[in-house]
């Protein structure tokens, strides 16, 4: 993990309020596991002190990008910026995604809306291919469903208005593959990244079916270094449970791990 300031190369609106934001560093790039994080300083803000958490998308030579969608003042300030400015981060953070080992279960990658860059690097480094199950509420919400396919993976997407691929959840798709699946013989290992009502429903799904899978925890951050402790959730912990830190112990969780409501 290294705090350094970088340059931006580009940032680029890629749909509707969703943009790609690649960025020079040549000490970080190499470190980059899937599923990590970057802890992004926003300069020309003025409450500058307080970072942001994205998802390390992809990875190119000395560059890594960011893909985010605008949806408040620092991301709002961010998509302003322009190529030659400058961003401190901190990264590569937290505890990423296993890569699947060629000829182990297939992979069944499950993203809603930005969940799906923390997916990409997950995708391109997995030398067992599977599917990708893409969801969003309206079409401009499906990302990178070209990329994904020329890496080789199938390709689902799933819209909340049936603007774009089959019309409702993402979970859907993913419930009848698995359930068509029990009549083959294929093991299937779950990863997803997205909303929390959506992680939950996958973590039921795979408990249900009992398949492994690993969820990528959306929690809000503050520090991102594990010393504020404002990203705990409740995971179990032999007979009992304790509280670990998404920036740290995650963002990836084993989804048996994870227990979805404090308990009493
Ligand atoms: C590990 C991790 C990885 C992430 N990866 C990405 C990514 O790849 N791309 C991306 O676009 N975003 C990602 N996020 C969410 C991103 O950090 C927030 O959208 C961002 O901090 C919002 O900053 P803001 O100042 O623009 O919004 P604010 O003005 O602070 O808030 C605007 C709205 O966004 C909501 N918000 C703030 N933080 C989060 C959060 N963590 N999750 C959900 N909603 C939030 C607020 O509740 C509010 O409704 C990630 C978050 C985490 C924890
Ligand atoms: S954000 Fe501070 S401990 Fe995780």
């Amino acid at each position: 993990m290294l705090e350094q300031t970088v340059q931006i190369v580009s940032n680029e609106r890629d749909t509707d309020s969703y943009f790609r934001l690649v960025l020079r560093a040549p000490q970080i790039a190499p470190l980059i596991q899937p599923g990590q994080f970057a802890h992004v300083r926003i300069l020309p803000l003025k409450d500058a002190l307080l970072r942001r958490p994205f998802s390390i998308f992809q990875v190119a030579g000395d560059t890594f990008s960011i893909l985010y969608k605008n949806v408040g003042k620092g991301t709002d300030a961010l998509s302003r910026m322009r190529t030659g400015e400058e961003l401190s981060v901190i990264a590569p953070l937290g505890h990423g995604f296993t890569v699947p080992q060629a000829g182990g279960e297939t992979p069944l990658l499950v993203a809603g809306g930005y969940g799906m860059a923390a997916m990409f690097l997950l995708a391109q480094r997995s030398p067992q291919k599977g599917i990708v199950f893409v969801g969003g509420r309206r079409r401009v919400d499906i990302l990178c469903e070209k990329e994904f396919a020329a890496l080789g993976w199938e390709v689902r997407a799933t819209t909340e208005d049936g603007s774009h691929g089959e019309k409702g959840l993402v979970t859907q798709p993913l419930f009848s593959e698995i359930q068509i699946s029990k009549f083959k013989i294929q093991n299937y290992k779950l990863f997803a990244c997205g909303p929390t009502p959506m992680l939950k429903a996958i973590g039921k799904i795979a408990e249900d079916f009992n398949l492994p899978c690993e969820l990528s925890m959306d929690e809000h951050m503050c520090c991102g270094v594990g010393t504020c402790l404002a990203c705990v959730i409740p995971v179990k912990a032999g007979d009992s449970w304790e509280y670990q830190r998404t920036c740290t112990e995650g963002p990836v969780f084993d989804a048996r791990q994870i227990l979805w409501e404090i308990p009493k």
